[in-house]
């Protein structure tokens, strides 16, 4: 299979409903979950060029940095802390239009100021990761984003 991204010009929706087909081609060619972290952080950035995105694994109480794209990141999250804890903790997708109005947002980079976290989770409905998208545009996040990221996030088995 050739390892090239075709990626729309067009609107987000556009660019999301392209690039899902091609996700689920890389997923279903590899069982390997961390080099389908890593293709489906990559995949992200190449389409979107966001300003970070990635991945943090649940080990015991604390999420652990894994696969991103992106400048270095804080490299462990409490449960509950953060926009990356509390969508663990609350076990749902967290879309944050203004960092700085976020009660405990852990700034890893000055430059984000929007931002969506995803859970990932397991057979039972426990979470065992998030994805995590950080934009340098304000409110750069919505459903659309948030539909898509799920979908994509489903096709990953820990
Ligand atoms: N902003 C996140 C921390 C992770 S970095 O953005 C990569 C949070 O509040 O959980």
């Amino acid at each position: 299979m050739a390892e090239h991204l075709h990626i729309s010009s067009g609107t987000k929706e556009e660019k999301y409903s392209t690039l899902l087909p091609q996700v689920k081609n890389l997923m279903a060619n590899e069982t390997i979950l961390m080099a389908n972290l890593a293709n489906l952080a990559a995949a992200l950035n190449e389409t979107f060029r966001f300003l970070w995105v990635g991945f943090y694994l649940v080990r015991g109480e604390e999420l652990i940095l894994s696969t991103f794209q992106g400048p270095i990141a804080c490299t462990r999250i409490h449960k509950g802390s953060g926009v990356c804890g509390t969508a663990w903790e609350r076990a749902e997708t967290i879309i944050v239009p203004d960092v700085n109005a976020f009660p405990g947002h852990i700034a890893c980079n000055f430059a984000s100021r929007s931002e969506i976290v995803v859970p990932l989770f397991g057979k039972n409905g426990q979470v065992w990761g998030v994805l995590d998208i950080d934009s340098e545009k304000p409110d750069n996040f919505d459903e659309t984003d948030k539909k898509y990221l799920e979908e994509m996030c489903n096709m990953l088995h820990e």
